[in-house]
């Protein structure tokens, strides 16, 4: 059997085991240290808000979300399109998510549809506390409308960023354009500190709150004493030393990412069946993960078929995420539209995207589509 090409995996620089090192050395081995001090700076330089290094990217939705004073019997907008960890934190806050449809020019919420559920609940008297908007696949949602019409309706935006670091709106890093963001550094990001996350706010005193909740929310003093409910969320400075080279490398990583899926369109665009997510002109894309629809009468194999072909080949792909009001766990929550997040995810796959996913392997990959769309044609 031939090697197993994955999804998305770790692709490390030059730089990120000396600052790892650096870190053992000097015995900075905990949550304090040069290495967190000198990632943030980077990061800060990089998208021009100030931020704090987390332990993940849902522990710093978690903070966003109630640094936007979200609590119990909130309702909180989300995507139906995305991962459920953009749910959770709203979950961990005792809110009510209630979901909304993708718009397919951008796979990202359905600018419309917010304004439509936004006006409606106006006029009922209560509008929802927040919202949380998603860049899927690293391509950033249509933020303008988005915004506009929240503040219109006076209702509180966290971008969900996990997805999107190196991705950019209108010249704008996504994630920087509402007052609060999140990037996650999870193990199969576009960059990674193997887990890990970073919040960004455009007022600095949250940034400083975020970080005093994220060590357990110590007073200050010699006492041990406390006046607030806070987390063990703070990175490991180990982390944020891998962190720091793989900030150095983003750049070649979005354009290697932006590579191998341009390459998957071209190789597939005679199949007439396989149509690379759209490239909306407003921002860069990342293209994190090469996502696709699959017609399956034009390609002559379903997107489950495609999986199937690509596993027998010790290739891994999987499914476009699966909407959050088609999840038994949000049995009965609210979902305004929906068809488009569901077909979306019954046409949609993702092929392997590492950024240090060999051209052999590339080949590998579009040769097993090929003869799978042949075969059951
Ligand atoms: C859309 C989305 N939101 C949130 C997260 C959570 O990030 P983390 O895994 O760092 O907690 C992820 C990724 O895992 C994600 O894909």
């Amino acid at each position: 059997m031939s090697k197993r090409v994955y999804l998305s995996v770790p692709h490390m620089g030059e730089s990120e085991l000396r600052y790892v090192t650096e870190a053992f050395t000097s015995n900075w081995l905990s949550t304090v240290g040069p290495n967190l001090d000198a990632f943030e700076k980077s990061f800060t330089e990089r998208v021009g808000l100030p931020c704090v290094a987390l332990a993940s990217g849902t522990a710093g939705m978690h903070l966003g979300l109630r640094l936007l004073g979200v609590g119990p019997g909130d309702e909180v907008i989300c995507p139906s399109l995305t991962f459920i960890a953009t749910i959770n934190p709203a979950i961990y806050l005792g809110a009510r998510p209630v979901f909304i449809d993708s718009d397919r020019a951008s796979w990202n919420l359905d600018p419309n549809v917010l304004e439509d559920l936004l006006r409606k609940r106006a006029a009922g008297g209560r509008v929802p506390k927040a919202l949380v908007v998603v860049h899927l696949y690293g391509q950033s949602a249509d933020m303008d409308p988005i915004m506009a019409v929240c503040e219109r309706y006076g209702v509180a935006v966290l971008e969900d960023a996990a997805e999107a670091v190196g991705t950019t709106y209108k010249g704008r890093p996504a994630g920087t354009i509402a007052p609060i963001g999140v990037y996650s550094f999870n193990g199969n990001k576009i960059i990674t500190t193997t887990g890990g996350g970073m919040m960004v706010a455009h007022d600095p005193e949250r940034v400083q709150r975020a970080r005093f909740w994220s060590q357990q929310a110590r007073d200050p003093g010699v006492a041990y004493e406390h006046t607030q409910v806070g987390y063990n969320y703070r990175m490991s400075n180990v982390l944020a030393g891998i962190g720091r080279g793989q900030l150095e490398v983003l750049d070649q990583r979005v354009a290697r990412r932006r590579e191998v899926a341009f390459a998957y369109r071209d190789a597939f665009a005679d199949l007439g069946g396989l149509t690379l997510m759209p490239q909306c002109e407003y921002g860069l894309h990342t293209n994190w993960l090469s996502a696709f629809q699959v017609d399956a009468a034009a390609l002559g194999v379903d997107r489950d078929g495609l999986i199937r072909a690509l596993e027998a080949e010790n290739i891994e792909s999987r499914p476009v995420w699966k909407p959050m009001h088609l999840q038994p766990l949000f049995e009965g929550v609210e979902c305004v539209g929906g068809d488009v997040a569901a077909d979306l995810f019954f046409h949609g796959i993702c092929l392997p995207s590492s950024s240090n996913l060999s051209d052999e392997d590339q080949r590998r990959v579009i040769a097993t589509v090929r003869r799978a769309a042949r075969r059951e044609r």
